[in-house]
C-alpha cells in the first residue's frame, strides 16, 4: 500500500484544527474528504474547459463531455459492470434508489407483490419503496438482523417467497457495518425470480466491488463516500431491465425526438439524464476512482479491517461502552453506547477535542427500534485514518466518562 503519511498529505482539511486541536476525522461513512487531485480535477474542468455535455460541437463542449463521458467508464471498471452503458448519473445514491422503485417498480409491481428489504436499510432503500408499494398495493416484508449485527441467510432466503419481486438490502449497513452475503442473497432471489438491489454506499468505499460475480440487478452509490464531490451518484442496471424502464424525469438529453404531441426516449443511460447533469461533480468523480484505484481497493480494504480491529480493542478498554455490531468480517464503521452519556453529548463532547463522530438514528430508525436503541454513536473509517486517530477518540472518550461519569 503506497504510505498512510503520503495518502493523509493528499488531503489538505486533514491539516486544519478544530477548537485548537488537529482534526481527527471520523465520519467518512457519512462524507468523506477530498483528496487534492479531486479538487484539481474540478477546479481545471471550470478553469479550462467548460461547456455543457452532449449538446455543442465546439472544442469546450467536446472536451467537457469526453471528461464526463470517461468517467462513465472508469465506474464501469471500478464496478466491474459490463458496459459503461449501464452507468447511469444520478444526484447521489438516494435518486438512484427513487429512480428504481418509481420507473421499475412502478412498471412492474402489482398488488399482493412483496418487497423484501432489511430492518438495517438506510431510509433511502426504505422509504422509495414504501412509497410505490403504497401506490400498487403491494407488501414490504423486512428481514432481520441478529443481536451481534450478524445476518442469517437461511433468514432471509425463507422470507423471499414466490410473490416477492424485490429484494433491497444493504451491501454493508451503515450502523453494524455487517457485510450482507450478497452472493447468496442474489442467488436466492434470482430463484423466486425476483431483482435484487443493493444500496452499495458503504460497500464500493471500502472493498472490491463486482457486481457480474455478486449478480446483483442494481446497484447504487454516492460519490461524495468515496472522496469524490457531493451532487453525483451512480446508478447501475443490468441492462435488459434499465431498457424496459420509463423514464424518471422528462427533459432535454433523454429524448430521442419530441413533438408536441408526444416524444420518443433515448436508449440508456441518457433516457435517465434528463436536464443538463452535474458535469463538474462527474469529472471530480472520476478523479477519486482514480485516486482509490491508485491505491487499490484491495489495499484500502485490508488497512482499513486493521484499523477497524484496532478500534474495536481500543475502545473495549472504555468503561461502560457498548459496541452495536460485532459482526464477523464487518466493515467501515464501529458504532457504540455509553452507559454515562447520550450519543449526542458524546459527539459534542469529542468534537471539543478535534473528533468529528456522527451520532443519531443514522438514517436507519427501523433498525434502532428493531434493537430498541434510540441512537448509537458512530466513528467510521476511511483511506486516510490512522491508528493516532483512533487514541484521539479514545482520550477524548475519557473526557466525555469525567464529565458525566
Ligand atoms: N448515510 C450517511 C451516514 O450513514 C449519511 O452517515
Amino acid at each position: 500500500m503506497v504510505s498512510l503519511d503520503h495518502i493523509r498529505g493528499q488531503f489538505p482539511i486533514l491539516e486544519r484544527e478544530v477548537h485548537g486541536q488537529k482534526l481527527v476525522y471520523l465520519d467518512s461513512a457519512a462524507s468523506s474528504q477530498k483528496p487534492q487531485v479531486v479538487l484539481d480535477a474540478m477546479a481545471t474542468a471550470y478553469t479550462r474547459s467548460y461547456a455543457n455535455v452532449h449538446r455543442g460541437l465546439h472544442t469546450l463542449s467536446e472536451e467537457s463531455t469526453d471528461a464526463y463521458e470517461n468517467t462513465r467508464k472508469k465506474v464501469q471498471g471500478l464496478i466491474n459492470a459490463p458496459s459503461h452503458d449501464e452507468v447511469v448519473f444520478t444526484s447521489g445514491a438516494t435518486m438512484s434508489l427513487n429512480i428504481i422503485a418509481r420507473s421499475w417498480g412502478g412498471a412492474n409491481l402489482t398488488a399482493g407483490d412483496e418487497i423484501l428489504i432489511s430492518v438495517a436499510d438506510h431510509h433511502a432503500n426504505i422509504v422509495p419503496w414504501q412509497m410505490i408499494a403504497q401506490e400498487k398495493g403491494a407488501i414490504i416484508k423486512a428481514a432481520p438482523v441478529n443481536p451481534d449485527g450478524s445476518v442469517s441467510l437461511e433468514v432471509i432466503t425463507s422470507m423471499i417467497t414466490d410473490r416477492t419481486r424485490v429484494v433491497a438490502m444493504p451491501h454493508v449497513s451503515n450502523v453494524l457495518g455487517t457485510v450482507y452475503p450478497v452472493e447468496d442473497i442474489a442467488k436466492a432471489a434470482h430463484a423466486k425470480g425476483a431483482v435484487f438491489v443493493l444500496d452499495g454506499c458503504q460497500g464500493v468505499v471500502h472493498m472490491p466491488v463486482d457486481v457480474q460475480a455478486i449478480d446483483c440487478d442494481f446497484y447504487v452509490f454516492s460519490g461524495h463516500k468515496l472522496y469524490g464531490p457531493s451532487g453525483i451518484g451512480v446508478l447501475w442496471g443490468k441492462m435488459a431491465l434499465l431498457e424496459d424502464m420509463p423514464p424518471f424525469l422528462g427533459g432535454g438529453d433523454m429524448i430521442d425526438r419530441v413533438s408536441i404531441e408526444s416524444s420518443t426516449y433515448a436508449p440508456p443511460p441518457q433516457r435517465f439524464e434528463a436536464g443538463t447533469p452535474p458535469i463538474v461533480e462527474t469529472i471530480g468523480l472520476g478523479a477519486a476512482i482514480d485516486f482509490v484505484q491508485s491505491i487499490g481497493m484491495d489495499s484500502i480494504r485490508d488497512h482499513e479491517l486493521e484499523l477497524l480491529n484496532y478500534a474495536h480493542q481500543q475502545l473495549a478498554s472504555v468503561d461502560g461502552l457498548e459496541f452495536i455490531g460485532t459482526a464477523p468480517g464487518k466493515s467501515g464503521v464501529v458504532s457504540f453506547t455509553l452507559d454515562c452519556a447520550h450519543p449526542h453529548d458524546i459527539s459534542t463532547i469529542v468534537d471539543r477535542k478535534g473528533v468529528a463522530i456522527r451520532a443519531g438514528h443514522h438514517c436507519a430508525q427501523p433498525l434502532m427500534d428493531f434493537m430498541g436503541l434510540p441512537s448509537t454513536a458512530r466513528a467510521s473509517v476511511g483511506v486516510y485514518t490512522n491508528r493516532a486517530d483512533i487514541d484521539a477518540l479514545v482520550g477524548a472518550l475519557g473526557t466525555v466518562r469525567k464529565i458525566f461519569g
